[in-house]
């Protein structure tokens, strides 16, 4: 492989390389061998990036505060499989619905190191969540207070919570997924002094053991300021719930929204430059203000999935208008991938049975659905491209089929892992069969 190559595969699962025929590899697996054998698209998910990436968080972190639990969060992408992956792995899971809980509880998920989180919780969701004994409940409102209180007292429990605070900093990422700001609908304000309010009725509810605190800012968040500023706001406050009310903060969860380059041009802080920045900062405070040592908990979503997931498609119709544009039509779009229509997001591609030839256009990479959003890249730069070619996408593993949906009637693509020259079909590809199995006539 020369440099160029190499540079082009970075954003590639950690197993990708390129064979003497010039198809992309991935975990050992023949691309074009392994779109024959599921068909397209195809979602593939790389065995060992994934573990990789769960075992560096965890030991980056650890290196500089040994009492962090990562917790993945599941909203990223969760199926059975996965959730075993993550078990064998020791993770914990940050779950967001009774859905996400029950397919952990489903592979026998060690469930006290589930947190549940959401903003609106049901009171089914969080009966299910007491029945199976979930580990914390993240209590977002003064609402899921008072209910959840009632429904743990129903059963003569006393449930473990985090209180969510929404500490005002911004994020400086997309507007739909800021959550860190004083107007977002998560969380306890620190700012209106209902954050204060929760942690004093939450210390004398007795059904319910307020054992620490819980903010996210939003994602993908590229910088480290603004979850300095965040330790620092949520620490300072936890020092004077001490004060006033004798709480100990045992559990300091920052959340996640920990970024990835999507791009080649894309700079993010590695995983390491988060671990040191964020644990620094923690470390250095709790000193300072006299705080004995919280257990921290991370929630890493799309940092642990993202690249390990790869998306891949058959190119079908190609349109040209000339000096103008040219269009490579594949066979999804806005149904498995709608991150690019709703965030403007960015990717790359590569046709992935011509991985050697050199680029030589520049195209747009559309999609088959019936909407002119329903582009996938912008001016992706591809080696000449025929009907019949496989187009890869890289860092698809986050939030694409989670967010996918059945629009224009369009089954959903099958999904694999790789690992070691074999693939496994972890998700099998939905059928108009399916499409129609709900419905009642
Ligand atoms: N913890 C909480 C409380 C969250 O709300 C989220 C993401 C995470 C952790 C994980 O964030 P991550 O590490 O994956 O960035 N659909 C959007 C992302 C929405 C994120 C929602 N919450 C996207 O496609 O970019």
């Amino acid at each position: 492989m020369n440099t160029s190559q190499a540079t082009e595969l970075a954003l590639f699962p950690l197993t990708a390389e390129v064979n003497n025929r010039g198809h992309l590899v991935i975990g050992g697996c023949d691309i074009v061998d392994l779109v024959k054998e599921f068909g397209t698209p195809l979602y593939l998910f790389d065995e060992s990036t994934l573990r990789h990436k769960g075992r560096e968080f965890k030991d980056e972190f650890c290196k500089y505060h040994p009492d962090t639990l990562v917790i993945y969060a599941s909203k990223a992408f969760l199926n059975r499989a996965l959730a075993l992956i993550f078990k064998e792995e020791d993770l914990g899971l940050d779950v967001v619905s009774g859905g996400e809980l029950s397919i952990a509880h489903s592979v026998d998920f060690p469930l006290d190191k589930v947190y549940f989180h959401g903003n609106n919780k049901t009171p089914e969701e969080l009966n299910l969540a007491l029945d199976l004994g979930v580990g914390r409940i993240v209590v977002d409102n003064f609402y899921e207070l008072e209910l959840l209180n009632r429904l743990a007292g129903e059963r003569r429990t006393s449930q473990n919570i985090l209180l969510r605070l929404t500490p005002g900093v911004d994020p400086h990422t997309h507007q739909y997924t800021t959550t860190g700001t004083i107007e977002s609908k998560f969380g306890f304000p620190l700012a209106t002094g209902q954050a204060e309010e929760a942690v004093n009725q939450a210390l004398s509810a007795s059904n319910l053991n307020l054992l620490g605190l819980h903010f996210h800012l939003g994602s993908p968040v590229s910088e480290v300021q603004p979850y300095e500023l965040a330790i620092e706001l949520v620490l300072r406050f936890a020092r004077e719930m001490g004060r006033k009310f004798g709480f100990n903060l045992s559990e300091f969860d920052i959340g996640g929204g920990f970024a990835v380059p999507y791009t080649l041009d894309a700079r993010v802080p590695t995983i390491d430059g988060y671990a040191s920045a964020l644990t620094g900062k923690l470390n250095g405070l709790v000193s300072e203000l006299g705080l004995s040592r919280p257990r921290l908990i991370i929630e890493p979503g799309r940092a642990i999935v993202g690249q390990a997931g790869v998306a891949l498609y058959k190119v079908g119709a190609i349109k040209e208008i000339p000096g103008i544009k040219k269009y490579v039509c594949v066979d999804g779009g806005i149904s498995d991938n709608i991150r690019p229509a709703l965030y403007g997001a960015k990717y790359e591609a590569l046709v992935a049975n011509k991985a050697l030839e050199a680029k030589r256009e520049a195209v747009t990479i559309a999609g088959k659905l019936c909407e002119s959003g329903d582009i996938l890249v912008r001016d992706a730069s591809l080696a000449v491209v025929q009907p019949g070619d496989i187009i890869a996408i890289p860092v698809c593993g986050a939030y694409s089929i989670p967010m996918s949906s059945n629009y224009n009637a369009v089954p959903r693509p099958a999904i694999v892992t790789v690992n070691e020259g074999r693939a496994r079909l972890i998700r099998r590809r939905e059928t108009y069969q399916d499409l129609m199995s709900l419905d009642l006539i």
